[in-house]
């Protein structure tokens, strides 16, 4: 069974394009049953632009309840925090002493941000090799990512290959990206990219007044009323059909008619949006109120990975010549 791994971000409030782009592949994977998936919340990551707590926790938060209710499984997910393992900073200590200058100066996302006129702390720089950490602990084999964190699986297989050689030893599994060139790119209400930056995003779990609007704000050819409109080159209908509308043949014949406008076209797709995601977001209500239910789930999924990473650091701990255990 090949180990699956990957981390969640926690930005909050995840919109369709995340679901369909991210979310609903890793679902798929998970009930797949023919790997053992590891699924983090990826919330130490973001202390290198967030120094407000408060937010902080708001936002790992939101990230559980929101991927519990969309489906993780933690009877078939290994689903934590990697804040709650510790095994992650020190494995980055370590990685850290293997990795040259240059390769961390050459990462995209490093390289985006500073010319975006970010702040550059050493945390930033260093990212990858946190990401590294979280990968190489467990072994993993197979790391479903965007296209933009494809260089630092890369990067984690650079080093893994590195140190196995040093050490010679099989000491780590080298990993490998799983680009999901299938997943199209979704388009926000304005046809651009669906993106947070952009504003154009149609959120999951909104509010029904929020949802509607935005599904009204989708923008649209302008057709006289009565006039035909071409499915394929119409907005509302592709989301129809990302939504799997059940009644799709029907509204593509009323669309060629001139039977339906874009309002009422609108209308229904908020109807099915609203529909699809009804029971995550009753799921979501219902684990909001329950702490204790929340806990008990990050407890089995930290514990499950507190025991693998700390496997794999007595191994490292002892070809850097110290012990396996800490003394105290
Ligand atoms: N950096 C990833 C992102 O921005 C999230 C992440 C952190 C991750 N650690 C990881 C992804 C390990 C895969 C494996 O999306």
């Amino acid at each position: 069974m090949a180990r699956i791994l990957t981390g969640l971000q926690s930005s909050g409030d995840p919109h369709i394009g995340n679901y369909f782009g991210m979310i609903k592949p890793a679902l798929k994977l998970q009930d797949m049953g023919k790997h053992e998936c590891f699924y983090f919340i990826a919330d130490l990551h973001s202390f290198t632009s967030n120094k407000d707590g408060k937010l902080f926790a708001q936002n790992q938060k939101n990230c559980v309840l929101d991927w519990l209710a969309l489906g993780i499984d933690p009877e078939k997910s290994v689903f934590y925090r990697q804040s709650d393992i510790r095994a992650h900073t020190e494995m980055m200590w370590y990685l850290l002493c293997f990795t040259p200058m240059g390769l961390l100066e050459r990462a995209h996302s490093f390289k985006d941000k500073k010319a975006n006129g970010m702040e550059t702390n050493v945390g930033l720089f260093t990212y990858p090799m946190l990401m590294t950490a979280d990968i190489l602990l467990y072994d993993a084999e197979i790391i479903p990512v965007g296209k933009d964190q494809k260089q630092h699986v890369e990067m984690a297989r650079d080093i893994a290959q590195k140190m196995n050689h040093h050490f010679n030893s099989e000491l780590f599994v080298l990993p490998e990206p799983q680009i999901e060139e299938l997943v199209q790119t979704i388009e926000g209400v304005d046809g651009q990219k669906m993106s947070k930056s952009y504003g154009n995003t149609i959120p999951i779990f909104g509010t029904e007044k929020e949802i509607k609007k935005k599904v009204m704000s989708i923008q649209t050819q302008t057709v006289k009323l009565g006039d035909p409109i071409d499915p394929a080159l119409c907005r509302v209908f592709a989301f129809h059909k990302l939504f799997e509308n059940p009644n799709l043949v029907k509204l593509e014949n009323q669309y060629r008619n001139g039977e339906i406008g874009f309002g009422d076209s609108k209308k229904q797709l908020f109807e099915l949006i609203w529909e699809y995601f009804a029971s995550a977001r009753a799921r979501r209500k219902k684990l909001e109120k329950d702490d204790a239910e929340i806990e008990k789930i990050l407890r089995k999924g930290a514990e499950k990975a507190f025991c693998i990473a700390e496997m794999k650091l007595e191994k490292i701990r002892k070809k850097f010549g110290l012990e396996g255990k800490h003394l105290i």
